[in-house]
């Protein structure tokens, strides 16, 4: 089974989707995450992030690991979060993403999250969820999350939400029979039984 779960940034897609995967015994895709290290690597490597996508080699788990290394905290500041958002509209780069994360779909049970997974990457998920929540929301919980500057994450925010929603290639909305969640007034408790129950009921 594969569940779906899309929506901007700070709506809570990770924190739900490890929680969901954690109590049904699922296998938690973090597709951001891929996109993160096509980033760092550019950026470390001085290249094109269409250049170094193809020949990745990005493990997920409690630790990422980019060709061997250890990445996941490098993988989460504001620099690279820019350039994966940069990256990320780049049809060559999706391309290389999507097909890795097809393979891994492909078997198994799994709490997949990101942009695209309900849209292109499984639209055949048993279950889909976009998970929203207002900006201002959005902000606060990923500055207490970096210890940032609440304006400045609104700001980097909806640079990135804007590129995320109108790319030409799979721009950002609800899948096709996703239901949609506002979290803004919910706890996290709340919103990760309200998709287990869901899950129960496929
Ligand atoms: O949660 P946050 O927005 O901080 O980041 P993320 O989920 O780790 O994703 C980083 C960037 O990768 C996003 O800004 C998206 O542009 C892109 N992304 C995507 O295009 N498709 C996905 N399936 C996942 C992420």
């Amino acid at each position: 089974m594969v569940i779906a779960i899309d929506g901007p940034a700070g709506a809570g897609k990770s924190s739900v989707a490890r929680a969901v995967a954690r109590q049904l015994g699922f296998t938690y895709l973090d597709s951001g995450a891929m996109y993160r290290a096509v980033a760092l690597a550019a950026i470390e490597q001085g290249r094109e992030p269409a250049a170094v996508a193809r020949s990745l080699r990005v493990e997920l788990g409690e630790r990422i690991l980019l060709d061997g290394a250890d990445v996941t905290e490098a993988i989460r500041t504001p620099a690279v979060s820019e350039g994966a958002s940069r990256a990320a509209a780049d049809p060559a780069v999706r391309e290389a993403m999507v097909a890795q994360q097809r393979r891994l779909l492909a078997r198994g049970n799994w709490v997949a999250e990101g942009r695209d997974i309900g849209t292109v990457v499984a639209p055949e998920a048993e279950l889909k969820v976009f998970l929203t929540a207002d900006p201002a929301e959005r902000a606060r919980r990923r500055a207490a999350e970096l210890g940032a500057d609440q304006a400045r994450v609104l700001a980097e925010q909806a640079i990135r939400d804007e590129r995320d929603r109108t790319r030409e290639h799979s721009p950002l909305h609800p899948a096709p029979g996703s239901v949609t969640l506002d979290t803004t007034a919910l706890s996290l408790d709340q919103v990760v039984q309200h998709v287990v129950r869901l899950a129960s009921q496929r």
